[in-house]
C-alpha cells in the first residue's frame, strides 16, 4: 500500500496553476518544498507533476533503466526552432543518438583545451571593457557575462564573431534567440487555441526562428565553400561520422545543434559566473584565497592553458557555486512504466513528470551536513569532491542526457574568473546588496551591479 504524495490545496480544472508565482515560479516550488519536504505533487492545467527534493529520491530517478528525460512545456515548445537538436530531442530519436556519439569526443576536456585561445580572446575583451569603464562605473555583470558566453560559444562552435562587446544593440541572432525563448515559455502556458489566435505574435515567433536558422545555414554554407582547418564544433559536425552507424549529420541537424549550443550554453554559464561573482564579493576570505592561488600561478603574466590544472581552488569555487546555485534548476524525467519511489512508498505512473529541484537536492543535509546552505568551497577540495556519493553533485544532469558542454563551460568560467581576479577588486555598487534572482529558462542574480576597480595592492 503506497502513501499518497502530499499536495497543496488546488482549484478544480486549473489545479495549482493560479497559485504559482507568475514572475518567479521558482519561489512557489521552493516554498512548497519547505512545507511538504522530500516530495509533493502539483496539477498544472491537467499536467501531473511530482517534485522531488531529497538526494535519496534524486539518486533513485537517475536510474536510466527506470526513468528517462522528459521535456516539460517550455522546453518542448522550443522544438519549433531546434526540433531534435541534442537538448530537445527525445531519447529515442535517431538524430539524438548520431549527434551524441559523434560529438561526445569533441566535447571532452582534452578537445576543449584546443579552444583555450578563443576563450581567452573573449575574456580579454571583458577585462578591457571593465578597465576602460573604470572603478567608479556601475557594471552589470549578468549582462557582460551573457555577452561573454554568447561570443565564446559563437567563436568556439562555429568560428563566428558576434562582437557583442562592440555593439550598442544585440546582434540580430541574439535578439531573435532571446525573443524566441521568451515566447516559447509563454506559448507553453497558453491554451493552443489562444496561441492560434495570436497571429501577430506567431508571425514574429516564426520570423525569430527564421533569423536564427538563416544565420546558422549561412555559416554552414560558407564553411562548405571556404573550409578552414580548425578544431571547432562545426567542422566536427560537418566532417565527423557516427562511430556506430557511420552516418553523418544532415545540414538541418547541424543547424539545430548550432542553435542548441547557443541556447543551452550561454545563460547557464553566464549565470554561473554571476553567482560566483556574488559569492566572491560576499565572502572576502574566499576571494583572498582564490587570489593567492591565481597570483601564485600567474603573477602578472598571461594565463596559459597549462595553468588551468594548477588552480584547484578556482575549480572548487565554481563547483560550490554550482552546488548552491546551479542555473539549470529543474530536470524532468518520466518513469518508463508505472512504478513506486522510495522503496514502494510513493506511486507514480508513467505519464507523470518527475521534477528534481536542484537547489534542494544539492543542499540535502544528509549529504552536505547541517551547514549545507553555507557557501564553502573547501567541501570540493583535497579529494572530497571525488569521494561524494553517486549523483550527489549534479548541476550538469546525469547519464546519457547529462550536459555535453560541461568541460567547455567549466573551462570558460575558470578562464574568466582567473582573468578578473588577477586584475580587479570587486565590490557591490550597493554595499547592502542581498541576493535575489530572476527566472527565465534558467535562474540568475537580479539587480546585481558591481564596481571593478584596479587592484589596490598593485597601484
Ligand atoms: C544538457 C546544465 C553549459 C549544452 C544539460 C543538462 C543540464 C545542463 C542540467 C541536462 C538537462 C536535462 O536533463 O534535461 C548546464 C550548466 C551549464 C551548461 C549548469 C553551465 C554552467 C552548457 C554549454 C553547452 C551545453 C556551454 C554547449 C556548448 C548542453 C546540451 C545538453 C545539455 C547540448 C543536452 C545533452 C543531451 O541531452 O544529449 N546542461 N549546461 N551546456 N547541455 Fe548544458
Amino acid at each position: 500500500m503506497s502513501t499518497p504524495i502530499p499536495s497543496p490545496p488546488a482549484l478544480p480544472i486549473l489545479g495549482h496553476a493560479t497559485y504559482i508565482d507568475k514572475v518567479l515560479p521558482h519561489k512557489s516550488f521552493m516554498d512548497w518544498a519547505d512545507e511538504y519536504g522530500e516530495i509533493y505533487r502539483l496539477d498544472i492545467l491537467g499536467r501531473k507533476t511530482v517534485f522531488i527534493n531529497s538526494y535519496e529520491l534524486l539518486n533513485e530517478v537517475c536510474n536510466e533503466k527506470r526513468f528517462l528525460k522528459s521535456l516539460p512545456g517550455p522546453i518542448a515548445q522550443t522544438r519549433a526552432g531546434i526540433f531534435d537538436g541534442l537538448f530537445t530531442a527525445y531519447s529515442d530519436e535517431p538524430n539524438w543518438g548520431i549527434a551524441h556519439r559523434l560529438l561526445m569526443p569533441v566535447f571532452n576536456t582534452a578537445s576543449i583545451r584546443a579552444m583555450f585561445d578563443d576563450m581567452l580572446d573573449i575574456a580579454s575583451q571583458l577585462v578591457l571593457k571593465w578597465e576602460r569603464f573604470g572603478a567608479s562605473s556601475q557594471l552589470d555583470p549578468v549582462e557582460d557575462y551573457t555577452n561573454l558566453t554568447l561570443d565564446t560559444l559563437a567563436l568556439t562552435t562555429m568560428s563566428y564573431r558576434l562582437n557583442s562587446f562592440y555593439r550598442g544593440t544585440p546582434h540580430p541572432f541574439v535578439q531573435a534567440m532571446v525573443d524566441f525563448l521568451i515566447e516559447s515559455g509563454l506559448r507553453a502556458n497558453r491554451p493552443a487555441i489562444v496561441n492560434a489566435m495570436m497571429r501577430g505574435t506567431t508571425y514574429k515567433y516564426e520570423q525569430d526562428i527564421k533569423t536564427m536558422s538563416d544565420l546558422a545555414d549561412h555559416i554552414i554554407a560558407e564553411r562548405k565553400t571556404n573550409p578552414i582547418d580548425k578544431p571547432d564544433l562545426l567542422n566536427a559536425m560537418l566532417y565527423g561520422k557516427d562511430p556506430k552507424t557511420g552516418q553523418r549529420l544532415s545540414d538541418e541537424s547541424i543547424r539545430y545543434n548550432l542553435i542548441t549550443f547557443m541556447i543551452a550554453g550561454h545563460e547557464t554559464t553566464s549565470a554561473t559566473l554571476a553567482f560566483a561573482t556574488y559569492y566572491l564579493i560576499k565572502y572576502p576570505a574566499v576571494m583572498r584565497k582564490l587570489r593567492e592561488e591565481i597570483d601564485q600561478v600567474l603573477g602578472d603574466g598571461t594565463l596559459q592553458s597549462s595553468d588551468l590544472s594548477k588552480m584547484p581552488y578556482c575549480l572548487a569555487v565554481l563547483r560550490e557555486t554550482l552546488r548552491l546555485r546551479t542555473p539549470a534548476v529543474y530536470r524532468t524525467v518520466r518513469a518508463l512504466e508505472d512504478t513506486t519511489l522510495c522503496g514502494g512508498k510513493y506511486f507514480v505512473d508513467s505519464t507523470t513528470n518527475i521534477v528534481s529541484i536542484s537547489w534542494k537536492v544539492m543542499r540535502d543535509p544528509k549529504i552536505w551536513g547541517e551547514d549545507s546552505e553555507e557557501f564553502n568551497p573547501e567541501r570540493m577540495m583535497d579529494g572530497k569532491f571525488e569521494k561524494l556519493p553517486p549523483n550527489a553533485w549534479q548541476p550538469f544532469g546525469y547519464g546519457s542526457r547529462g550536459c555535453i558542454g560541461r568541460a567547455l563551460a567549466l573551462q570558460e568560467a575558470q578562464i574568466t574568473l582567473a582573468c578578473i581576479v588577477q586584475k580587479f577588486d570587486l565590490s557591490f555598487a550597493d554595499p547592502a546588496y542581498e541576493l535575489n534572482v530572476k527566472q527565465s529558462l534558467t535562474i540568475k542574480p537580479a539587480h546585481m551591479y558591481i564596481h571593478a576597480a584596479p587592484r589596490a595592492d598593485k597601484i
